[in-house]
């Protein structure tokens, strides 16, 4: 996993962190960041060595930003055709990591703003530091959400706080962010990543398997009617007795020790 200019990428067993890498900019997603958050993102959900796949991951921005938005200097001499394919490429990269078989937290640590909302809005959910701003402000810019803004923020928050934040473009600080559900919670900056770090490493204690299944039932049972939905989380709660994770979590609950999974 090298070859990258605008994204480092850490591990901790099983966790890994993901920082974009353009501070200088506010980490602007330029179509060269897309693609490497993109490559970086399809890297981790293909290592496929039982000892370094990833349970958990985490996005965070270098320097005071998450990310301040698509990059407006790049968008603002894009025809009609350049727009759509650079809209589908984050369309690509939200779809990536809202699929990836493992939770991706979105540690927020200054402005997650147009583009850096949306991408934050891809992840399963969102922490932020005290101090970060929120929004979609692209309405001020003549254009759109185009990374998915308009309906992941619908489904995070809700049809009438959507529209308004869409309709106005104004930046919520994180506390707004926090009581409307758009964020889970809020840490001093210099406690931010650890906590994501606590929290994506008791994910990846859990058994794989089992939160990877969570997840694609969740994002899946979200689309369609509630009968459907709960026929599909039926099949993969029995799914899941197919497997040596179950037989370990079990067997470790009867005698009172700490279960050890192995993704099998
Ligand atoms: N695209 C391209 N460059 C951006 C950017 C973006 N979305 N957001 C910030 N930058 C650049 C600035 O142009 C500046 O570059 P420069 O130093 O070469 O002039 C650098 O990042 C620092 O930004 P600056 O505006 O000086 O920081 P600030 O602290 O004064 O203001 C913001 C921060 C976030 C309020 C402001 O940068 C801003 O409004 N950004 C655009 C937000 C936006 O509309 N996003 C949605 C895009 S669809």
């Amino acid at each position: 996993m090298t070859g990258y200019q605008f994204v480092a990428i850490e591990r901790t067993g099983h966790v890994a962190i993901v920082t974009i890498q353009r501070p200088d900019k506010l980490n602007a997603l330029n179509a060269a960041v897309v693609e490497e958050l993109t490559r970086a993102f399809s890297d981790l959900i293909g290592v496929s060595a039982p000892d370094e796949e990833v349970r958990a991951a985490i996005l965070t921005g270098a320097g005071k930003a998450f990310v301040a938005g698509a990059d407006i200097a790049e968008m603002a001499a894009m025809s009609t055709t350049a727009a759509k394919r650079f809209a589908d490429a984050g369309h690509r990269l939200g779809a990536l990591i809202e699929g990836a078989p493992f939770p991706v937290l979105a540690a927020v640590n200054g402005f997650a703003l147009g583009g850096g909302c949306e991408l934050a809005l891809a992840c399963d959910f969102i922490y932020a530091a005290e101090g970060a701003k929120l929004g979609q402000p692209e309405v001020n810019l003549g254009i759109t959400p185009g990374f998915g803004g308009t309906q992941r923020l619908l489904r995070r928050v809700g049809a009438a706080r959507a529209r308004e934040l869409i309709y106005t473009g104004d930046m919520i600080t994180a506390e707004q962010a926090l009581s409307m559900g758009l964020v889970n919670a809020i840490f001093p900056a210099a406690e931010l990543l650890l906590r994501a770090r606590d929290t994506a490493l008791k994910i990846a204690s859990r058994g794989p398997l089992a939160v990877a299944a969570a997840k694609r039932v969740m994002l899946r049972g979200e689309g369609i009617d509630l009968t459907s939905a709960n026929e599909l989380e039926a099949q993969a709660f029995a799914a899941l007795f197919g497997t040596e994770d179950q037989k370990a979590g079990m067997k470790a609950f009867v005698e009172k020790s700490k279960a050890t999974f192995s993704g099998k």
